[in-house]
């Protein structure tokens, strides 16, 4: 594919008004030379996106964003970047041919089987005896004619080979549905349909190609509740989500995604007057899935099963979203029920109700989970919970630790005073995680980081490295989660002993069985020192590196703190300047 030539490019970025081609999506006021505004690209209350008409460029000295106008295009309406060129130099109303620029899909004539696959399934749907049973299950779970239509779900017929005579007869090539797992090969050498006596949901991604089928059973038959089409050129399983041509307007309009675990949840929200909904489709989340979703949203309902399998596939989902610094908010329905249940048993606006005003935050999600799991008879039960619910809360405000607490106490049956002080004595080991940015920014070789790690050694070895440590830092500072949480097990394990020997070494032999299996490996391949090769100087030198550390991360904090609070841009981009001079600093320290 040839590459579009630079003067025409140049062209038409300097004859395209950038500021009128954010201005359609960002409220833009001008300031001496530039225009501000509040940030497209993150959350924000107080305006760090700034356009550049001479530069023709855009900036948020916040989130770090910039770009030209084509690449701003390319990232609000998920162009591919000559799509955004081709439709600035409309705007500018020049003459530039671009169909030679563009990619030509070479899985093109794939998608139009699909296409004609899913036609004939919907026909068949709509047509035959056999699709009037199928049409009577159908409107028997409630999915009216027009739902059918709406998303477009057909009938494989019972014969096995109905779908491919009829696209070979359309003039396709068997290889071809082959490769898009429509048909099997027989020992015979013939082909069958992969889908037969199944209801048909085609799968169709977000650039309205259709990608996949699943079907599902409806009658009383041997076999899996549904069978997907198999991975091919054109689907990925991994990062697909059900629905998304629907959903995708609705999610940009509502600024928020719901994912459910399967076809008829997203149906029902669907009834439910909530059209931003996809599915995961039964298997684990991921992070491509997650990824595609950050696209669009930064806000995600999780609307999964109410049963256990449902719960700890929230859980991890919330991880990730966490992990893409997405927010989330957890749809938890009663009785292990799922969204399309839920709706057959109340109703359609019962289920909006529910997820407009009944959603719970991931610590009161995390919090109830917990709290199912134990036996609040049992001590050992108590003691754990305690522990879990100290660690969910012990970064959080005041509020919420007050209102933690007291349900704490409730649920464990112990008076408030005596939780109040477990949690004080927990936290005074309190911890605290690096900055984001600084984490952002910190090599995993840089000498922080190492320093960081090593010193793990030298609190095995002795518990008073850790007291004069804990001591120097009164707040303490991790740039690697994985560190922290390694800490706070050798300095559990030292209280553990501290009665047997004060001066007892903590061999590797008896930290491993208390790290898992991502720690162990952490320790084994970026801690571990042997005993004898650790001295008193390499620690004193360690010290300093983070002390070092800590007060580039002061300076940061102070700085951003100044870009959140400063009265006017000027004063931002002041603060926002010698922080990012702070951060190279110690990226290159
Ligand atoms: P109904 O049972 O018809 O209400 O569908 P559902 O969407 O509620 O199904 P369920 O909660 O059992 O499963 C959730 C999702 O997992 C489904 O929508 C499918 O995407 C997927 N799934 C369920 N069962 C199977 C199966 O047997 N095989 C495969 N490949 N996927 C399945
Ligand atoms: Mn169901």
């Amino acid at each position: 594919m040839p590459r579009i030539k630079e003067e025409v490019i140049e062209e038409i970025l300097a004859k395209t008004d950038i500021v009128d081609v954010i201005g359609e999506k960002v409220s833009l006021s001008k300031k001496g030379k530039s225009y501000f505004g509040l940030c497209p690209f993150h959350q924000e209350k107080t305006p760090s996106f700034s356009v550049e008409p001479n530069m023709k460029i855009y900036n948020c000295f916040s989130c770090g964003e910039k770009g030209n106008a084509a690449t701003f295009l390319q990232k609000t309406e998920n162009l591919s970047y000559v799509e955004a060129l081709e439709s600035l130099a409309k705007r500018a109303h020049m003459t530039v041919d671009f169909e030679g620029y563009k990619k030509e899909d070479p899985n093109k004539h794939l998608y139009q089987i699909n296409q004609d696959a899913m036609q004939f399934y919907e026909f068949f749907l709509k047509n035959t005896v056999s699709g009037k049973e199928a049409r009577k299950y159908l409107h028997d779970r409630g999915i009216t004619d027009e739902l059918i239509a709406e998303f477009h779900i057909g009938l494989a017929p019972e014969e096995y080979d109905t779908l491919y005579n009829t696209l070979i007869d359309k003039g396709h090539v068997a290889v071809d549905l082959h490769n898009l797992g429509l048909i099997k090969r027989s020992k015979q050498e013939t082909f069958y349909d992969l889908f037969r006596s199944r209801i048909i949901f085609p799968i169709i991604d977000e650039e309205n190609r259709v990608v996949a089928f699943s079907g599902r059973l409806y009658k009383d038959e041997e076999g899996p509740k549904y069978i997907n089409s198999p991975q091919t050129d054109v689907f990925t399983k991994s990062s697909t989500l059900y629905n998304m041509q629907n959903a995708l307007f609705h999610i940009k309009k509502h600024k928020r995604v719901i994912l459910t675990e399967g076809y008829m949840d997203v149906i029902a929200f669907y009834k439910a007057n909530m059209q931003e909904a996809v599915a995961s489709m039964g298997t684990s989340l991921t992070n491509d899935q997650v990824r595609k979703l950050k696209r669009y949203t930064n806000e995600v309902y999780i609307a999964y099963d109410g049963d256990n399998a449902g719960l700890d596939a929230t859980a991890r989902a919330i991880e990730l979203f966490h992990q893409a610094g997405m927010q989330v908010k957890i749809i938890l329905l009663p009785d292990k029920l799922d969204p399309d249940d839920y709706l057959h048993k109340y109703s359609p606006d019962a289920l909006q109700e529910f997820a407009l005003n009944k959603w719970i935050d991931p610590l009161e999600f995390q919090y109830l989970r917990q709290l199912k799991t134990i036996d609040s008879t049992k001590l050992m039960d108590i003691e754990g919970f305690k522990k879990v619910v100290f660690d969910l809360i012990k970064n959080t405000s005041n509020t919420v630790i007050e209102r933690y607490l007291s349900k704490l106490s409730k649920d464990i049956d112990v008076s408030l005073e005596s939780v109040k002080q477990d949690f004080e004595q927990y936290t005074k080991r309190f911890i605290k995680q690096a900055s984001k940015t600084m984490r952002a920014v910190i090599p995993i070789d840089s000498k922080y980081a190492i320093a960081e790690r090593k010193l793990l050694n030298y609190f095995l070895l002795d518990r008073k490295y850790f007291i004069s440590y804990n001591n120097k830092f009164d707040e303490l500072f991790f740039i690697d989660p994985v560190v922290r949480d390694i800490k706070m097990l050798i300095e559990d394990k030292h209280y553990e002993l501290y009665d047997e020997d004060i001066t007892r070494r903590i061999t590797v032999n008896e930290l491993m069985p208390l790290l898992n299996e991502q720690q162990q490996v952490f320790f084994q391949e970026k801690v571990y020192n042997k005993y004898e090769e650790l001295t008193e100087a390499e620690y004193i030198d360690y010290v300093h590196t983070i002390e070092e550390y800590v007060h580039y991360l002061t300076k940061i904090k102070d700085l951003e703190e100044k870009i959140q609070t400063a009265d006017t841009v000027e004063e931002k981009i002041k603060y926002a300047n010698i922080r990012d001079k702070t951060i190279k600093e110690v990226k290159h320290g």
